[in-house]
């Protein structure tokens, strides 16, 4: 039987590619008011150019409406503080791959919004039980009946970038979340217009235990010398028909974002399969961070 959603208003913490990206499907396909946060208001207005721009975009293809475009605009709104989300049903973190600030914002999260809101991150490795247990919040009694309700409504929901043509969403339940969480956040990503899959708790989920070495493969092969940056992505693409070869799928995932994702497998798992290429952490730190950052392995200008 199938569950569902109630998700009547959604709360998104992060207006990067990832938050905007979600921001966008719950609009436009699932329909649902979206109060979005970001610390930086730059990164807001940002966001919304770019919502607004892909609004267009699928008017101009017939995709919608000029007043379908205006209505889905017209649901989201940017709130400065997470206590303003008080009455959502939903809040999903899309903030960066770093756990203490994903930490500390499920404690604030658990503190101001409704206890039966769901709280869902879009992190791509790090352990949603480990996040569950930080929604229980400083000063909670972790054997207390408010600790296992905080911890049981937390769930992975990973979307995958660009959020608005990528067709899956990778769902992962913590140790402590409850079954009906996960069927609504399920729903929820159907109504967006998702595939879903389930992934155990492990780090980096099936998504990132597969995507990540190959990258990091990638990237060892042109710190050896093996091939040139253009014919590794061309070996990819024209051989195997991926779509990006995988230098330019880092760069446009984000390098600092690779990075994090393949140190939490490799801490995760101490598994040296794992360990991240010294090319791709010196890279990092030169702040080349790919496309977003105007170099990666590539110049974008
Ligand atoms: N945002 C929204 N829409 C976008 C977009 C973006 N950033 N980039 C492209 N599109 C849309 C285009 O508008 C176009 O839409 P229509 O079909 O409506 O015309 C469609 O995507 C195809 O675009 P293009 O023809 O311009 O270019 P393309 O055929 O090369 O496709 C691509 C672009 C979809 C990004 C394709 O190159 C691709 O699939 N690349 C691989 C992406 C990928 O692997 N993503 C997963 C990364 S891993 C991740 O996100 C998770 C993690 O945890 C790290």
């Amino acid at each position: 039987m199938s569950v569902a959603h109630g998700i009547k208003r959604l709360g998104v913490l992060g207006a990067g590619q990832m938050g905007l990206g979600i921001a966008f499907v719950s609009a436009v396909h699932a329909r649902v008011p979206v109060l979005i946060n970001d610390h930086s208001p730059d990164q807001i207005k940002r966001g919304f150019a770019l919502f607004d721009k892909l609004l267009a975009k699928d008017v101009a293809k017939g995709k919608m409406t000029q007043t379908e475009a205006k209505e889905a605009r017209d649901r989201v709104q940017a709130v400065e503080s997470i206590a303003k989300m008080r009455d959502v049903d939903m809040c999903v973190e899309a903030v960066s791959e770093h756990f203490p600030l994903k930490s500390s914002l499920f404690s604030s999260l658990s503190t101001h919004l409704r206890p039966d809101a769901i709280l869902a991150s879009n992190t791509s490795s790090i352990s949603i039980t480990k996040i569950a247990a930080a929604a229980v919040g400083e000063g909670v009694d972790a054997k207390s009946s408010v600790a296992s309700k905080s911890a049981e409504r937390a769930v992975g929901i990973h979307f995958f970038n660009p959020v608005p043509v990528m067709k899956l969403v990778e769902l992962i339940s913590g140790l402590q979340t409850s079954p009906n969480v996960l069927d609504r956040a399920r729903a929820f990503a159907i109504a967006c217009g998702k595939e879903v899959t389930t992934s155990k708790d492990v780090p980096g989920f099936v998504s990132n235990a597969l995507l990540m070495p190959f990258i990091n493969e990638a990237i060892m092969c042109l710190e050896k010398g093996i091939a040139s940056r253009d014919d590794i992505d061309k070996t990819l693409k024209l051989g195997m028909n991926h779509p990006m070869g995988p230098l330019t799928l880092a760069d446009f995932i984000g390098l600092d974002t690779c990075l994090a994702i393949q140190r939490t497998l490799y801490e995760g798992t101490s598994d040296s399969k794992y360990r991240p290429s010294i090319l791709l952490e010196r890279m990092v730190d030169a702040g080349w961070h790919g496309k977003k950052s105007g170099r990666g392995f590539y110049e974008y200008p």
